[in-house]
């Protein structure tokens, strides 16, 4: 890009979008044996959506896409890159991201980012990426999931936690820094097979062998294991993005982390500085969306007036890989 204006990227508007229907504690206890205090006191989580049995991710992640465009005051036509984060796609291919496109009726490069949870913060470092590099100036970064989908709703360890829900932001070039938003990002992966994984569906134990149908075609988690990582490696990101932009955990406006569990996130917070007042959670209403997580708590901080234009955002992603990703960002988009 010799000759040209060095570009940053802009968040100027973040959307959710979740299913109708509810699944309370009290009723996902007549199916599996837990309760709701149980529920309730090791996760925070009290109820879920559930996509109906016509929804698929690309639904839902569509209506996350169409509320940016409505908030963004854009016309879908702008968009020159899309790209949805999920675990969960209508299909492995065409892209969930291709049927967005379809639906919006637009032409711009898209493609899926397959990260599970991290999908969406890795979303945005690509799309930010693409800005910097003069390859995009507006990029749709979407996340979404229907986890209801390879939930073994008869394994009470892992039932209790998924739910179904989507949301995204939307990125614009500029020339001007002081009107960019990212100021930091922290990738990284601790390579674990064991912790985290759906087993069947690709390569290696392909559905058309029938491996689907068993326990492989199901989320397979060891709580614990997730539980004692996802606690540090929250807290070494925030300490490494806030030490990349000069910061400190004062100057953080809002802290959005994955919605996994409460007890994770205010055993995290705790040591990070950043005071739990600040902090989002609405895992209590929709459980763990995977790549759904972050950008429809994101979207909720926004509509209830917790974030403001021009305030600092840090959201840290994590799950399956074991993989993570950090970014420290100001959102530039209207208020509520
Ligand atoms: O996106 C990242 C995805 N994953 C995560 O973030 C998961 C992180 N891990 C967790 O959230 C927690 O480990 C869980 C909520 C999954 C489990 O909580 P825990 O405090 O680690 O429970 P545990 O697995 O150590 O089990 C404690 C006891 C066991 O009984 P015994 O052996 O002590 O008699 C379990 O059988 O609780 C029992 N138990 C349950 N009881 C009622 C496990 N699940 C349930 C349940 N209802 N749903």
């Amino acid at each position: 890009m010799i000759g040209h204006p060095r570009r940053y990227a802009r968040v100027v508007a973040l959307a959710g979008h979740a299913p109708e229907r509810v699944l309370t504690n009290v009723e996902l206890a007549r199916i599996v044996d837990t309760s709701d205090d149980w529920i309730v006191a090791r996760t925070g989580i009290r109820e879920r959506r559930i996509a109906a049995d016509d929804e698929a991710t690309s639904d839902l992640v569509l209506g996350a896409a169409r509320a940016l465009i409505q908030r963004s005051n854009m016309p879908a036509t702008d968009i020159d890159a899309l790209l949805v984060g999920t675990c969960t796609p209508d299909h492995l291919f065409p892209s969930t991201a291709s049927l967005v496109c379809q639906a919006l009726e637009i032409t711009p490069g898209s493609f899926d980012l397959l990260n599970a949870c991290s999908s969406f913060v890795y979303g945005l470092a690509q799309g930010c990426g693409m800005i910097e590099a003069g390859i995009a100036n507006t990029v749709m970064v979407l996340g979404g999931e229907t986890l209801s989908r390879i939930t073994n709703w008869s394994d009470r360890s892992t039932a209790i936690l998924f739910g179904d829900g989507a949301g995204g932001a939307l990125l614009v070039g500029t020339d001007v820094e002081a009107e960019g938003s990212f100021l930091a990002f922290d990738l990284g992966t601790n390579p674990d097979l064991g912790s985290l994984s759906l087993g069947a569906g690709g390569s290696r134990n392909p559905a058309n062998r029938g491996h689907a149908n068993g326990p492989e075609g199901f989320i397979d988690m060891n709580g614990r294991e997730v539980f004692r990582w996802a606690s540090r490696v929250i807290v070494e990101c925030v300490e490494r993005l806030l030490e990349q932009a000069g910061l400190q955990a004062d100057d953080v406006d809002c802290f959005v982390p994955h919605q996994a569990n409460l007890r994770i996130i205010e055993h995290a917070v705790a040591r990070t500085g950043i005071p739990m007042e600040r902090v989002i959670v609405n895992l209590d209403r929709y459980g763990n969306t995977s790549a759904g997580s972050v950008p429809l708590a994101l979207a909720e901080a926004v509509d209830t007036g917790r974030l403001l234009p021009g305030q600092l955002v840090c959201s840290v992603g994590f799950g399956a890989g074991l993989a993570w990703a950090g970014s420290l960002f100001r959102y530039w988009g209207p208020s509520a």
